[in-house]
């Protein structure tokens, strides 16, 4: 069995690895891939986008399957085109990737479908989206939340506190194009804890994975910048069985049976970010495929066979999902700086003492060590069968690191313990 995996972070590697332990004879490639994956995968020097260059790859040996991570992929439309070559493919097409690539289009859908999300307006132009923002904060309905309509590589969301950076945000989206020229979004503000509902979906067919939580800011205690994920943890107390059954039933169903009848059915990973409000769960956003570090905490606890889900998905038959008891918590080491400036090239050094699983999210070698080459770096991922146990081994483990620049937060799974 061949399989290509594309994509470059931490997920990708978490993929490699679930692959690898169901079936170890396994040969996978991965497309562009980076250095920390070379032990258990062949590195392809193909960027993420460039999907005919992929295709061609995966034609000329003979990939029994590819796997895609990022949404860039998707939204290039990747599946589509290995589809119509006759090529197995896991993941959405580009029109079902929409739920994810246009916020507008999620948004509508949801209204559409009633399945419960923050109140919006979308705006394509700056006079009228200011003019909305103005009606708000006369109504005293700050703080208001501005997302770009397209991919903005995690900086398209906004909340902004008051009516100035309201306009400065609308001004940077709509007038000086900043991310590009779609449309914004405004949004009602949605207080609760959010967590990461990821589910493998075909068509109406949804079948649930355990659930994560994300840590989108850069230091302990949620303060600072948003970040790509500073660390996560599966196996979340805070969300009840309770909370969960909701959201499947009212949000992760509702929403795969309403791609279907809007004639874009879903195949691949739906991941909802959803909110615990007191009013109910909520869809704060969906992607199109697994999260990032939610992949990375919550796929070391399947037992079942990957890539026999991947095919199930593809094939339309039934996926048999088997989960451990235990808790995970991963930890993300960030190059000093991010996510603003940082700098490469620093050894990282004691890597074998570390005991969990360590997934690469931008290292590479040097032909000696490997050094640092991302703004996000490394993940620690550790598991015990209490949540606190599990936060403590990856602690442990991240001290063990040896690289001077490096960060990371000490806090990861912490909401759920004080719960
Ligand atoms: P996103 O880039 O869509 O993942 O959004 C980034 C973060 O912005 C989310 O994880 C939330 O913490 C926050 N956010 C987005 N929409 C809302 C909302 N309607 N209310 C409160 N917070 C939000
Ligand atoms: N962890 C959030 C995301 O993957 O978009």
């Amino acid at each position: 069995m061949k399989v290509l995996v594309v994509g470059s972070g931490g997920r990708c590697h978490a993929i490699i690895d679930a692959i690898k332990r169901s079936k170890p004879t396994t040969k996978v490639f991965v497309a562009p891939g980076n250095d920390g994956m070379r032990d258990s995968a062949e590195i392809v020097p193909i960027n993420e986008t460039e999907i005919d260059k992929l295709l061609k790859f995966a034609k000329e040996n003979k990939i029994d399957l590819t796997v895609v991570g990022p949404e860039a992929s998707l939204e290039k439309g990747i599946v589509n085109l290995f589809e119509r070559e006759g090529l197995k493919i896991f993941g959405p097409t580009k029109e079902a990737a929409r739920i994810e690539t246009s916020k507008s289009f999620a948004k509508e859908l949801m209204e559409k479908y009633q399945i419960p999300t923050a109140g919006f307006k979308t705006f394509a132009e700056y006079d009228e989206a200011t003019a909305y923002a103005e009606a708000l904060a006369k109504a005293d309905s700050f703080p208001i939340v501005i997302k770009y309509d397209g991919l903005a590589a995690g900086k398209g969301v906004v909340i902004a506190e008051t009516l100035s950076r309201a306009k400065e945000t609308l001004r940077e989206m709509l007038v000086e194009d900043k991310f590009g020229d779609s449309a914004v979004v405004i949004e009602d503000y949605l207080e609760g804890p959010e967590f990461s509902f990821m589910c493998f979906v075909d068509r109406e067919n949804v079948y649930p994975m355990v659930l994560a939580q994300d840590h989108k800011r850069v230091f302990d205690g949620d303060l600072g910048p948003n970040t790509g994920g500073m660390g996560a943890y599966s196996g979340v107390p805070l969300v009840t069985l309770e909370d969960e059954a909701e959201a499947l039933e009212r949000i992760m169903r509702p929403v795969a049976k309403a791609l279907v009848l809007e004639g874009v059915p879903f195949k691949g990973v739906l991941y909802g970010g959803l909110i615990k409000t007191k009013d109910g769960i909520k869809v704060i956003e969906f992607n199109a495929r697994f999260g990032d570090p939610e992949a990375e905490v919550v796929l070391p606890r399947l037992e079942s066979d990957l890539l026999a889900v991947f095919f199930s998905v593809i094939e339309g038959s039934k996926v048999r999902l088997q989960w451990s008891k235990d808790y995970t918590v991963g930890i993300v080491l960030a190059s000093k700086g991010y996510p603003q400036d940082y700098k490469k090239g620093y050894p990282i050094r004691c890597l074998e003492h570390v005991e969990g699983h360590v997934y690469h999210m931008g290292t590479k070698f040097d032909g000696q060590d490997y050094v640092t080459n991302g703004g996000r770096v490394l993940i620690v991922v550790q598991k015990a069968d209490t949540l606190f146990e599990a936060q403590q081994k990856a602690l442990k483990d991240c001290e063990k690191i040896d690289c001077a620049n490096l960060f990371y937060r000490r806090d990861i799974g912490s909401k759920s313990l004080i719960k």
